[in-house]
């Protein structure tokens, strides 16, 4: 009986030999290692073994059929050496096609011109404050001196929430208050980027949601002079060193006096326009030096300090820089408009 083991390992290895390609491996191993396979078929057929050879017999039938299994598995990968190879040696797989570019995301042109505006102001000593975009009305409002009804109101069109007194903030500069009382009565010279929100319709110049930075500088001698000197250097940092600037008189319920800062147009560089209407300027900011209220607000002696304050539009300064003509693109998310950036 043992001696028919012996054949059928012969035999098993001989149609290995035969077996060329990994398909005929695959018949060799159901024909061989199947439920009704040889293998299981002599395993079974230790039931006929008279007793006093089952050991032996059982032995061997697991020792031929692990010498099978080895010899197919080595035969598998010499065969699929081969086929690599074949295929390298017929040009199958070209291996000097570059790789696939993946294409990673990338930053929205918003946050590139936010993060750049924040660097410039980074160099001029400022340094980035945020606040919440969930706001009480409270400091959105009232600290900024515009009590309840106060027809300045009427500037900021609000988003209310479902709990009362709290808004989206409208503008940066609520963000002021929180700054001057965590540095009153020191020093303070700030940024405040962030998302702000209002209540408007929406066209190709005006959007509900928009980007602002608010700067903030206060102390014992801080002059309307220095928030002129300040605006220009990041003007001309951000547009070129031939940038001229112009202070238009305005009115801001938290600052006094309250100004528009104009920049001479970087199309026509200053000559009139269709971007600049004919006017020769391009309006930028809104600027002033900080209200004394607003001051007291934050916890300074008008008597002793001063502040200058200013807020500027992100999406602006992108469309001013890229030559985009409309503010819906921004949150439109169509790809073809954002890779651009
Ligand atoms: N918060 C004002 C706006 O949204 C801009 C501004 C900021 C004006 C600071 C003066 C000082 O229009």
């Amino acid at each position: 009986m043992a001696s028919s083991l012996d054949t059928l390992l012969s035999q098993g290895i001989e149609e290995l030999r035969l077996a060329l390609d990994e398909a005929a491996l695959r018949t060799w191993q159901t024909r061989w290692f199947g439920k009704t396979g040889e293998i299981s078929q002599s395993l079974k057929r230790i039931a006929q073994i008279p007793a006093a050879e089952r050991p032996e017999y059982g032995q061997k039938a697991n020792a031929v059929k692990e010498h099978l299994q080895a010899a197919h598995d080595a035969a598998l990968l010499v065969l699929q050496d081969n086929t690599l190879e074949n295929d390298l040696a017929k040009g199958g797989i070209d291996i000097t096609l570059p790789g696939r570019r993946s294409s990673p995301g990338r930053l929205h042109p918003s946050t590139q011109t936010l993060r750049k505006i924040l660097g410039i102001f980074g160099e001029l000593g400022f340094e980035p404050f945020t606040s919440h975009e969930v706001e009480e009305d409270e400091v959105n409002f009232g600290l900024l001196n515009m009590p309840a009804h106060h027809p300045a109101r009427d500037m900021w069109d609000t988003f209310h929430t479902t709990r009362p007194g709290w808004i989206l903030r409208t503008h940066t500069s609520p963000g002021q208050i929180h700054a001057m009382r965590r540095a009153a009565p020191g020093p303070l010279r700030v940024v405040l980027p962030g998302m702000c929100y209002r209540y408007e319709q929406i066209t190709s110049r005006s959007e509900i949601m928009f980007h602002q930075v608010e700067g903030l500088a206060v102390g014992e001698k801080v002059h309307l002079t220095d928030l002129k000197g300040t605006l220009l250097a990041f003007i001309q940092r951000l547009f070129g060193d031939k940038r001229k600037i112009r202070l238009r008189s305005s009115y801001f319920p938290f600052t006094e006096p309250s100004m528009e800062v104009d920049m001479d147009c970087i199309l026509c560089l200053g000559k009139g326009c269709g971007l600049c209407k004919k006017t020769g300027w391009l309006e930028i900011l809104g600027a002033g030096m900080v209200h004394p209220t607003v001051l007291k607000n934050g916890g300074y002696d008008p008597e002793t300090h001063s502040g200058f304050a200013f807020g500027l539009g992100v999406e602006r300064i992108v469309m001013l820089l890229s030559g985009m003509d409309d503010i819906r693109h921004f949150w439109a998310n169509d790809w073809r408009f954002l890779k651009q950036f």
